[in-house]
């Protein structure tokens, strides 16, 4: 996929109308620092475009990056972050289901876990929901530099029986700072885009 343009587009919080946009939409939900941010912009080839912290709780907004006029990567804020108070955390899980249930433009989502630990209840409770919804999430294991080769089916098999997903969902290893899955995600837009 070539990068010919990308633009920070639209920003919602709690209480903004979420934006009728006409092209396509790709979603990334996860755990708050799971590295969801850090991934768009692997994505979108750039740095810094969304907003990157090693504390938890960075991205509080709904976040729509055009890609090329052709599709939006939409960046949603992180759930389960426990500094946030319990109001805040109600806020945020409203956010992601209103727009996860409300858009029309949704062609994929995306689910991120941290492939070093058994996904929480949290991600449980996420994949069964967009399971429930009629998703086929993808799952995306992050950084995957964290851990040995040799470690990689043994975390896989972790997740997927941890999130009870069965043998067809799709689990793709990804690390921001090596771009190992970079291609598969890239691919996976690209197929979005000429359907
Ligand atoms: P929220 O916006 O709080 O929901 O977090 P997020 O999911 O957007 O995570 P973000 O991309 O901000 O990354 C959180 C932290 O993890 C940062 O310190 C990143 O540098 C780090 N990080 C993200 N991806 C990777 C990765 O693939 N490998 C390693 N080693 N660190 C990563
Ligand atoms: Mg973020």
């Amino acid at each position: 996929m070539v990068i010919r343009s990308c633009n920070l587009e639209t920003v919602c919080g709690p209480t903004s109308t979420l934006p009728k946009n006409d092209l396509p939409e790709v979603a990334f939900a996860g755990k708050s620092n799971v590295g969801k941010s850090s991934l768009i912009n692997a994505v979108m080839n750039r740095k810094s475009l969304a907003r990157v912290s090693a504390q938890p709780g960075k991205t509080q907004t709904i976040n729509f990056y055009n890609i090329n006029d052709e599709i939006y990567v939409v960046d949603l804020p992180g759930y389960g972050f426990a500094k946030a108070s319990e109001k805040e955390r109600e806020r945020w899980g409203k956010m992601i289901e209103t727009y996860l249930n409300t858009s029309d433009m949704i062609r994929a989502v995306f689910l991120l876990v941290d492939i070093r630990h058994a996904p929480s209840a949290n991600d449980k409770q996420m994949f069964e929901w967009m399971d429930y919804v009629g998703y086929d999430p993808i799952v995306i294991a992050t950084k995957a530099d964290k851990i040995k080769r040799s470690q990689l089916d043994k975390q896989i098999k972790i997740l997927r029986e941890g999130l009870g997903a069965t043998k067809d969902t799709i689990i793709v290893p990804f690390s921001s700072q090596t771009k190992q899955g970079l291609d598969t995600i890239q691919d996976f837009l690209a197929q979005v885009i000429e359907n």
